[in-house]
């Protein structure tokens, strides 16, 4: 049995996956609208069951790689580099001749490792600071 990549996620399935690996489901219309609005939004199947997911949001200059998330019963099988390489391989053929785009991501703590074997490097690096962010809490 191979794992096979395939587009689009459900607000079911994105759960089964959060919760696989101990983290609380979102609101099923929030990810419904940020799935429509994914430049990619990747699952693996094996023998009918989602393992894995990873979406990607952007605009053809930068991109944003999030919702990483490979079942806790199949972690460590390649199956999350198997994605990552998928979705650079994706918007490397979406990248005209000529032309560059940045595949970014915000890594949780301790994955840094992983993202390092799919090619990323970390910031700070050459003439960039460190990534910033803002979260915003209602
Ligand atoms: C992080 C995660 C996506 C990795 O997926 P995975 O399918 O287990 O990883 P892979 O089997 O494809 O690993 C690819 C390589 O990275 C290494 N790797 C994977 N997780 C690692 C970790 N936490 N620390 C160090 N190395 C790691 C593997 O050993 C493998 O190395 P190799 O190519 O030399 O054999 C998965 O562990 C996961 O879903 N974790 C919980 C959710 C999460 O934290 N997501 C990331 C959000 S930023």
């Amino acid at each position: 049995m191979e794992y096979k990549i395939e587009n689009g996620i459900t607000p079911e399935e994105y759960n089964e996956l959060r919760n696989s690996v101990g983290w609380d489901s979102k609101n099923k219309n929030i990810i419904e609208n940020a799935i429509k609005n994914s430049v990619f939004a990747k699952k693996v199947i094996y023998n009918n069951k989602i393992v894995g997911m990873a979406r990607v949001i952007g605009d053809g200059l930068y991109y944003l790689i999030v919702d990483v998330v490979v079942h806790s019963d199949y972690q460590k099988k390649g199956i999350g580099k198997l994605l990552i390489e998928s979705i650079v391989k994706d918007i490397e053929e979406r990248t005209e001749i000529g032309q560059k785009c940045s595949i970014n991501l915000i890594s949780m703590k301790g994955k840094e490792e992983f993202y390092k074997k799919c090619g990323f490097r970390t910031i700070p690096f050459d003439y960039t600071g460190y990534g910033m962010t803002l979260r915003i809490q209602k």
